[in-house]
């Protein structure tokens, strides 16, 4: 019996001793060297074998990259939120080792050799041969791991070979490319690279096995149109501590918090963006503080021929077939898709054009034309053989211009350019496919479930070993199977819904919180902070110091279940903009629904508006942070989300008076109970804010009410009339805009009028230019026809165009 206890206990620790996640935990009392010296090695096995810089940030070590899958890398010692460590560096990124006997030793003669139990010859070595002397190993401060002779002289340092992350101080040379990982599972290298290309600039590539191609700077411009210099004798670039890049081909730019001090990287991501990143310590995550584009569907090669490419926000990118095709590789996007009809497109006068607005596609022109009308572009397509369809797109110099395309590659949609593509079909598709008129199709990217890497190597057969082995695996057999039991029934004793939140939390992204925890967090919801259609916001404070602003969801009580409160909110939780309120999470217990967003230090608009604080210049950008704020919900969302309540209250103000929008979704959220063929039954919004189509039966609601409404908003920055008052209504009849559109006929042309409806209150002076464009923007946004309205991509248009006016103004003088 003792001896079977025993037994047992022998196989626990075996298991333990391998379950990467106990192993990886720093033991309290032994601190790790940060040298590694002549003829001593590092082992796979042995969980205490790494190197640790002097400050601790920095770790150099075997890392777990798969299931019996090794890498020797560099990575930042403290784990994330979500216990992840993030690498910097890798030596054998696409030989990982075995983690049984696998070894980093540093011979006496200098060289640092990795090898691999099952092979003879060495996975990877700083090649360094017949040193005279003998050198240390050395985990840096600045997260170089480097060779180094006692006299300080640096023979080797992984500075010089990167992976896909740069750190602050470490130069990117012409011999030291960038390249970005295969997946978030498989880091080998992958098919992105930052690199400096023949003519001193860098650049991105994207090459891939079936499509290469450079994507940034945008290749449809010059180097020298692009910013960038090729007139460097050297090529050199880098990243100083407090988050300023200056590159020998004139890429200057500063991180957004670059006079913080804070740990930061530059990586290649997966998804072929170059983006610059601090950590924030007290959350525990990456925050992105610069990127190359911004637009990461104009990275190339994800989404192979015959497809296009959208933004999922939260998600990334989303490959679609274009109509009439499908998907050749059901596991891999970049095979792109077939016809599925038969393809003699040739000189057929029969075949007809579909029609995608805002859609483009990136190069591969069988003939270029400009100045021409549409009809005479669908002949030059006809006449093309292989012409597969054509971009027409309205140039900046006043006329339209035909763009036949011979194959179609890198689409993506975009709001911002004036273009269309028309994509020939063959007059057979024609009746299948009228109702067609959107790019369909589906794969997200980011949810293909990657598998982990798998070492088939085999040990060197040892016959010896042969029993011992078999014991070992009928040791760890039991040892999983006892462990299993004792999860089973700790889990059985707790109570279900526990589980359901493990559950809901790895598919959503974001915190389940308990309705406990936010009653403590709220002190029991004792500071109430504004109160809206949806229920009454709440501060809170958690134990981590974070402050968040807890809304109680009145209205949907007893009638929704959490999962389908689950799926509204989770569409909410992808949205992710800089002038859109941030949700952290949620709470759904029985009748308490809840919701947790991040908390605005300056509260609403409505409560700044009559304070000195909002002077012109602030007032200014909170119109242009709210118009790209609802941009983003009417355009670049895959769903689009109507706000239905836009109002001052409803823009929030961050500490750095930058507008965030607050509330968008609920309006769909609300709408669930029993009303689902018409999406709106009833009038909702606030009265003086509301469009008037509101108010007719039969007018169908679109992004045009939240138009509207901005418009309106616009106005009471503008006058600091509230359109809800009493005290307007007196004195003109109801609608702000009238009052400001009779003040302008009185003027009858002259300016004066301008000085009568702006706000006295405010400080500050105001260009009158500026502010002239301003109201006719106001204005053309109430207008009670809702085709006259702009797109409120339209209007953050306008408001970028008086910024640039002015500036240019301004420089005359
Ligand atoms: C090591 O770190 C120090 C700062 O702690 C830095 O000055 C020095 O240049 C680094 N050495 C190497 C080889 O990176
Ligand atoms: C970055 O910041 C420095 C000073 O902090 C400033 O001199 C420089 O012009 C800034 N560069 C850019 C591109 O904004
Ligand atoms: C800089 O750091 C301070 C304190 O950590 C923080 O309050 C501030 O928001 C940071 N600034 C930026 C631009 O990130
Ligand atoms: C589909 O793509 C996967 C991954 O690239 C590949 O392994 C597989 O062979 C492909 N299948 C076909 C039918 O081409
Ligand atoms: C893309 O579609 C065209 C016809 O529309 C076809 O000729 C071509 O072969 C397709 N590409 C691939 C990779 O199948
Ligand atoms: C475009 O074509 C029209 C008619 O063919 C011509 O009148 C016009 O000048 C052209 N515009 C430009 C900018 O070349
Ligand atoms: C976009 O195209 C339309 C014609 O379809 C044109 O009237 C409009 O001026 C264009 N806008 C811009 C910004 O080029
Ligand atoms: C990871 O990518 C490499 C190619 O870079 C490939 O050989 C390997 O099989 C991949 N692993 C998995 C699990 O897909």
């Amino acid at each position: 019996m003792a001896s079977l206890i025993l037994f047992h206990i022998i196989g626990l620790l075996l298991l333990l001793s391998n379950t990467p996640f106990l192993s990886s935990s720093s033991p309290a009392s032994f601190s790790p060297p940060s040298v590694l010296n002549p003829g001593s090695s590092l082992s796979v096995e042995n969980k205490d074998d790494f190197l640790i810089s002097p400050n601790g940030v920095f770790t150099a070590g075997f890392y777990n990259v798969g299931e019996n899958a090794y890498c020797f890398s560099v990575w930042f010692t403290k784990p994330l939120q979500d216990k992840t460590h993030t690498i910097v560096w890798m030596a054998n990124r696409d030989v990982p080792v075995n983690g049984k006997r696998s070894e980093l030793s540093l011979l006496k003669t200098g060289n640092l050799v990795l090898r691999d139990a099952a092979q003879p010859l060495p996975i990877w070595s700083t090649s360094i041969i017949n040193s005279q002397e003998s050198a240390q190993l050395v985990m840096n401060n600045t997260g170089n791991l480097h060779l180094q002779y006692q006299d300080s002289q640096i023979i080797w340092q992984s500075f010089d070979t990167p992976t896909d992350t740069l750190l602050p101080l470490q130069p990117l040379t012409k011999d030291t490319p960038l390249v970005s990982s295969r997946s978030s599972t498989n880091r080998s290298s992958g098919f992105y690279k930052l690199y400096f290309d023949n003519d001193n600039v860098i650049r991105l590539v994207y090459n891939g096995p079936r499509i290469a191609g450079i994507y940034w700077p945008d290749p449809k411009i010059t180097a020298w149109a692009a910013g960038r210099s090729t007139w460097a004798n050297r090529r050199t670039a880098m990243l100083d501590l407090s988050g300023h890049f200056v590159s020998s081909d004139s890429l200057f730019f500063n991180t957004t918090d670059s006079e913080n001090q804070s740990m930061r990287r530059l990586t290649v991501d997966i998804d072929g963006n170059f983006r610059a990143y601090s950590l924030d310590e007290t959350r525990g995550t990456w925050e992105v503080t610069w990127q190359a584009i911004g637009d990461t569907c104009r990275v190339h090669g994800i989404c192979g021929e015959n497809s296009t490419c959208s933004v999922v926000p939260g998600y990334g990118r989303k490959c679609s077939c274009i109509p009439n095709h499908i998907m050749i590789n059901q596991t891999d996007w970049s095979y792109g898709c077939k016809p599925e009809f038969d393809t003699t497109l040739c000189g057929n006068d029969e075949d007809y054009f579909l029609h995608f607005p805002n859609f483009d596609f990136y190069g591969y022109e069988a003939r270029f034309v400009p100045n021409i009308t549409l009809e005479e572009c669908k002949k030059v397509c006809l006449g093309i053989c292989n012409c597969k369809g054509f971009h027409f797109n309205f140039e900046t110099d006043g006329y339209f211009s035909c763009y036949a395309k011979f194959k179609l590659i890198n689409g993506f949609r975009t709001v911002s350019s004036n273009g269309s593509m028309y994509l020939k079909a063959p007059k057979s598709m024609a009746s299948l496919s009228k109702s067609k008129n959107i790019v369909q199709g589906d794969g997200l990217i980011c949810s293909q479930k990657l598998p982990t890497i798998q070492l088939d190597r085999a040990y060197e057969k040892n016959p010896k070993n042969e029993s011992v082995k078999s014991l070992m695996i009928f040791t760890y057999v039991f040892g999983a199977l006892e462990i299993i039991c004792i999860i089973y029934f700790f889990y059985r004793t707790r109570s279900q819904s526990t589980t359901r939140q493990g559950y809901h939390q790895a598919a959503t992204g974001f915190q389940r919180f308990s309705y406990a925890e936010l009653k403590k967090a709220t002190n029991n919801f004792s500071t109430e902070i504004g109160r809206g259609a949806g229920g009454i916001v709440y501060k809170g404070e958690f134990p981590d110091k974070r402050v968040a602003a807890i809304k109680v969801l009145t209205e949907f009580s007893n009638t929704q279940g959490e999962a389908e409160l689950l799926a509204e909110i989770t569409t909410l939780g992808r949205l992710n903009h800089m002038n859109l309120i941030d949700i952290w999470g949620y709470c759904a217990e029985r009748k308490h629904k809840l919701l947790v967003y991040e908390y605005m230090e300056n509260g609403s608009l409505a409560q700044n508006l009559h304070s000195n604080e909002l002077d012109w210049g602030k007032r200014f950008d909170i119109a242009l942070g709210t118009a790209k704020g609802l941009a983003y919900l009417h355009e670049e969302c895959l769903e689009w989300v109507l706000h239905c309540d836009v109002k001052p209250h409803n823009i929030l103000i961050d500490s750095n008076w930058n507008p965030k929008v607050a509330d968008f979704g609920l309006s769909k959220l609300q709408d669930r109970d029993g009303t689902r063929n018409s999406l709106f039954t009833r009038a909702r919004g606030t009265r003086g804010y509301m469009a008037p189509e509101w108010l007719f039966v039969n007018h169908p609601i679109t992004s045009k009410v939240d138009v509207y409404s901005y418009g309106v908003v616009m106005l009471e920055m503008i006058t600091g009339r509230s359109p809800a008052s009493d005290e307007l209504s007196v004195e003109s009849k109801g609608r702000p805009d009238s009052w400001v559109k009779e003040k302008m006929m009185e003027a009858g042309g002259k300016h004066e009028w301008i000085q009568e409806v702006v706000d006295l209150k405010v400080n500050g002076k105001y260009d009158e230019r500026k502010m002239e464009t301003l109201i006719m923007v106001a204005l053309r946004c109430s207008d009670e026809d809702k085709d006259a309205r702009p797109t409120m991509s339209q209007v953050v248009d306008m408001l970028l165009h008086i910024e640039e006016d002015s500036d240019y103004s301004n420089n005359n003088i």
